[in-house]
């Protein structure tokens, strides 16, 4: 891993973008960046390599971006944890609310063996809504939660500590 990657320059900001007042944050730039990609990869895996990690629990759409490459490194697998209507099978759900709106998300009931580790990724936390339900719906399969990292924290929206209030902890590459 590049000790030296500026994860923050590799990020791109656009104003007023889905909704006026919103600053969002977009790590296309930062995927489109070998260098980058791979940086912020190995940087998300690092702590994790020696904890039995058995799955990679990515959130739609940008958690499965950086889950599926963070699986490959661990040897995990993957489960994916998506929006509301797109998995075939029997599923269990759950609504939340995030910075800029509410949805529902789901995840197939027989997608974790109870008591599986599980390291719960996504490129970014603000209000910590959509990782909450996340953590919920894995709790509910049974899933022991490793940990929960993300490329970019925005401490002012409190999600890092919403979820270190349910006792998982959160490791971030920016803040
Ligand atoms: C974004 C981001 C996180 C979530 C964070 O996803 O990728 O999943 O918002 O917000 P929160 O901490 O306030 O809940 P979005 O719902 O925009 O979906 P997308 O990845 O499909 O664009
Ligand atoms: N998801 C929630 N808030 C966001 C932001 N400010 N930028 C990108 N994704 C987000």
């Amino acid at each position: 891993m590049s000790e030296t990657t500026d994860f923050a320059a590799a990020i791109r900001t656009i104003p007023d973008y889905p909704k006026p007042g919103i600053m969002f944050r977009d790590i296309t730039t930062l995927l489109a960046s070998p260098e980058a990609f791979r940086a912020a990869v190995d940087a998300m895996v690092a702590p994790y390599t020696d904890d039995g990690v058995a799955l990679v629990a990515g959130i739609e759409a940008r958690g499965f971006i950086l889950g599926g490459a963070m699986s490959h490194q661990l040897s995990a697998g993957f489960v994916p944890i998506r929006k509301k209507g797109k998995l075939p099978l029997e599923t269990i759900r759950v609504a939340y609310s995030l910075e800029y709106g509410v949805d529902e998300m789901e995840v197939h009931r027989d997608a974790v063996v109870p008591g599986s580790r599980v390291l719960l990724t996504d490129d970014l936390i603000a209000t910590g809504g959509t990782a909450e339900a996340a953590v919920k719906l894995l709790r509910e399969l049974g899933a022991e939660i490793v940990g929960a990292c993300f490329v970019i924290d925005l401490p002012e929206l409190g999600g890092r500590r919403r979820l270190e209030e349910m006792g998982v902890s959160v490791k971030t590459l920016v803040t």
